[in-house]
C-alpha cells in the first residue's frame, strides 16, 4: 500500500484532525499514512477549561500521548477563538482580567504540551462580511481593534518554544485572503507570527486549483511559514439540503480533479509549506457529515471503511 506519508516526505508531513475515538478506530490508517497530528476539539479552551477556571485535561493528555507514543509530531489548536469559550463570564471581565485569563491559559497549557511543532494562537479573527475587518467577538469589545498583537505578544511571552501560527478559513476567497494578509502581515512586521494556517475547506461546486494558487502565491513574500490546516473537499453545497445516498460519479471525478490539483499547488510551494493537514481521517468521521445539517458528505481521500478513493490516488500518483 501507498503511504501518503512517505510520498510526501520529502515535501511536508501529512496530518489529520483527530478526536478520542478516531485514534482508536483510525489507529491503522493514522499509522500509516500521517506523520503529523491536531486535536479536533479537545485542545480548544472550553475543552479544557470550564468556567470556574478548572482545568481537564483527560481528553487532550490520551490524544497527546497517543501521538508522543507513536512519535507523530502535533500542532496545537486552538488558543484563542470566538467559539467554544464561556462569552458570558468573559463579557463581564475587565479587559485586564480577560488578559491575565488568557495569558494564563496560554501558560497553562503551554506546560502541558511542550512538545507541539506549532501553535493556532488565533484563530478565525477576519470577519467574512464584504468591507468589515475584523469579526465582532468579545475579545475584539473589550481587548480594541489591535486586540490580535495583544493576544500574540501574551502568546509570545508564554509559550516562547513553539512556533505561533495565525489561522483561518476562506483564504481561496480573493477579499477575505486580502484580509488575512493584511492582518498576518502586520503580525510578521512586529515579529509576532512564525506561520499562517490555511484551513482550506474546499468544496467541488465553488472552488479551483487556481484558487488555492493564488492564495498560496500571495502569502509567499511573507516570509512566514504555511501549514494547510484544516483541508477537506465537500461534495455537497451549504444550501443544497438534498440528502444523498452516495457520491455520484461527477462528484467523486470533480472532487478527485480538485485534490490532485490543490495538492499539485502545495508540491510547487513546498518550501514555505511545512505541513498539509486534512480535517479527520476518514469520511467515516468527518464534521461535515454534521454540518451544516446531519447528512453524508464524502469530503476526505479514504471512505467510510477507511479504504483509498480516487481523491487518494490523485494526491499519491503524480
Ligand atoms: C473550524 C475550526 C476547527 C473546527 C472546524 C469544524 O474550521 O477551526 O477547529 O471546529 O471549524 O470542525
Amino acid at each position: 500500500m501507498i503511504s501518503l506519508k512517505d510520498i510526501y516526505g520529502k515535501y511536508f508531513r501529512i496530518g489529520a484532525a483527530v478526536n478520542e475515538n478516531t485514534i482508536v478506530s483510525c489507529k491503522n490508517l493514522i499509522l500509516e499514512h500521517f506523520n503529523s497530528l491536531t486535536c479536533e476539539n479537545a485542545m480548544k479552551y472550553g475543552n479544557v477549561c470550564d468556567i470556574n477556571d478548572n482545568y481537564d485535561f483527560s481528553t487532550a493528555d490520551a490524544i497527546y500521548n497517543f501521538a508522543c507514543e507513536n512519535n507523530i509530531p502535533m500542532r496545537g489548536h486552538a488558543l484563542v477563538w470566538h467559539q467554544e469559550i464561556p462569552t458570558e463570564r468573559f463579557e463581564k471581565m475587565t479587559p485586564e482580567q480577560l488578559k491575565r485569563r488568557i495569558s494564563k491559559h496560554m501558560e497553562i497549557i503551554g506546560e502541558r504540551y511542550p512538545k507541539l511543532y506549532a501553535w493556532d494562537v488565533l484563530n478565525e479573527a477576519i470577519d467574512d462580511k464584504h468591507g468589515d475587518f475584523l469579526r465582532d467577538t468579545v475579545w475584539k469589545q473589550k481587548l480594541g481593534n489591535k486586540y490580535y498583537l495583544e493576544v500574540f505578544d501574551a502568546a509570545r511571552n508564554k509559550i516562547s518554544d513553539v512556533p505561533l501560527f495565525y489561522n483561518d478559513y476562506n483564504e481561496v476567497i480573493p477579499e477575505k485572503c486580502d484580509k488575512i494578509f493584511s492582518l498576518c502581515s502586520e503580525l510578521a512586521t512586529n515579529g509576532l507570527i512564525d506561520g499562517v494556517g490555511f484551513q482550506c475547506h474546499l468544496n467541488i461546486n465553488q472552488h479551483t486549483a487556481d484558487d488555492v494558487l493564488r492564495a498560496l502565491d500571495k502569502f509567499s513574500g511573507l516570509g512566514v511559514k504555511l501549514h494547510i490546516t484544516e483541508l477537506d473537499i465537500s461534495m455537497i453545497d451549504y444550501d443544497d439540503l438534498t440528502l444523498y445516498d452516495a457520491p455520484t460519479a461527477e462528484m467523486i471525478e470533480k472532487q478527485a480533479d480538485l485534490y490532485e490539483g490543490a495538492f499539485k499547488a502545495f508540491r510547487d510551494y513546498s518550501e514555505i509549506i511545512e505541513s498539509v493537514t486534512f480535517w479527520c481521517v476518514s469520511d467515516e468521521n468527518s464534521w461535515l457529515n454534521y454540518f451544516p445539517i446531519k447528512h453524508k458528505n464524502w469530503p476526505l481521500p479514504f471512505n467510510e471503511n477507511h479504504k483509498p478513493k480516487e481523491a487518494f490516488y490523485r494526491i499519491a500518483q503524480f
